[in-house]
């Protein structure tokens, strides 16, 4: 699924010093160039191949740690200190560059073979809307994407994984319709008691409805969106990058809108974020391990369609296929 936008970085993190990442097993190097502009470079040096990364950025210049080759941000060679005055820069002296934009406060890359033309990167929403806060975190699981994607997106785990503070285990029923469409796959959940959740408790007056619904957006993007009523909404984003086959990286991007606690949550919504973060890390490490030594060998329950259906999506899209017709089924199970 190389034919996508990925993040690649959280753009506060892109300073002064190069950074090194991967999408899909390339490696990367990003830095900033003698105007601020993210450049993506391919993390290997073309004079003796060493990894960029481990230089450093001097005037807008990545400076390679070997022999002291620099580079602009369009990958091309300019300056190598061993020459003598008369020599030129040999003209291959040049570093594979990437489309790059800079967007929502991400640095997003693209790998692909294809050029992106005018597909853009995914849009973030509230951002710098009046109303609206937001909070952003990272984490890398060592776990495939399509597991992390899986485990964002999916219900029965939030009851025992994430212990009382979703929800209890199955103790309710859940009616969820499930639509496949052509970016991904939209799930609307809709609960028969929400009493049991804390945020409810904390967030709903009585009377108001919780409104509950994911959605998976290709290439590996998860939103969760919860409504409180008329006026009030937290949406988190998962924007998963796959770095390697069991390495992803989750770029979490929460926004939210509630009232006169808007404001307030601003300090502590990181950390919510974390502690539910770290409780999917516990699974999702130990299932990548399981998965790495026995292969990956499922059995799945009605419950597990949205994600059989977002797997269908995906690998559909991986082989550069249309989207297929819409369709939609409803769901039934225990919460
Ligand atoms: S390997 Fe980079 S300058 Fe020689
Ligand atoms: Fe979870």
């Amino acid at each position: 699924m190389r034919n996508y936008w990925y993040v690649a970085a959280d753009a506060a993190k892109l300073t002064t010093k190069p950074l090194a990442r991967q999408i899909l097993g390339e490696p990367l190097v990003l830095f900033r160039d003698a105007t601020g502009k993210a450049a993506v470079l391919a993390d290997r040096c073309p004079h003796r191949n060493v990894q960029l990364s481990g230089g450093c950025v001097v005037d807008g210049k990545l400076r390679c740690p070997y022999h002291g080759w620099e580079f602009n941000g369009e990958g091309a060679c300019v300056h190598i200190p061993s020459l003598a005055g008369s020599d030129a820069i040999p003209s291959n002296a040049k570093a594979p560059t990437y489309p790059v934009v800079e967007q929502d406060g991400y640095v997003w890359v693209w790998v692909g073979e294809e050029s992106p033309g005018d597909r853009q990167p995914f849009k973030l929403p509230h951002r710098n809307e009046p109303g609206w806060q937001n909070a952003r975190m990272e984490s890398v699981i060592p776990n495939a994407v399509d597991n992390c994607i899986e485990n964002f997106i999916d219900c029965p785990h939030t009851g025992y994984v994430h212990g009382g503070l979703f929800r209890t285990p199955a103790s309710h029923m859940a009616r969820t319709q499930v639509r496949m469409v052509a970016d991904g796959v939209v799930i609307d959940i809709d609960e028969e008691n929400q009493a049991d959740s804390l945020l409810a408790k904390l967030l709903v007056r009585k009377g108001d409805r919780v409104t509950h619904q994911d959605r998976f957006i290709l290439p590996s993007i998860v939103q969760v969106a919860y409504g409180f009523g008329p006026d009030k909404a937290i949406t988190g984003f998962q924007i998963c990058t796959p770095e390697e086959e069991y390495v992803t990286r989750i770029y979490v991007y929460l926004t939210w809108k509630m009232g006169w606690l808007t404001g307030l949550m601003k300090p502590f919504m990181p950390h919510v974020g974390k502690v539910v973060l770290d409780q999917d890390m516990g699974v999702l490490v130990n299932q990548g391990q399981m998965i790495k030594r026995f292969g990956a060998n499922f059995t799945s329950a009605p419950a597990d369609t949205a994600n059989l259906w977002i797997q269908a999506v995906r690998q559909r899209a991986a082989k550069g296929g249309e989207p297929g017709p819409e369709r939609e089924k409803q769901v039934d199970f225990r919460l």
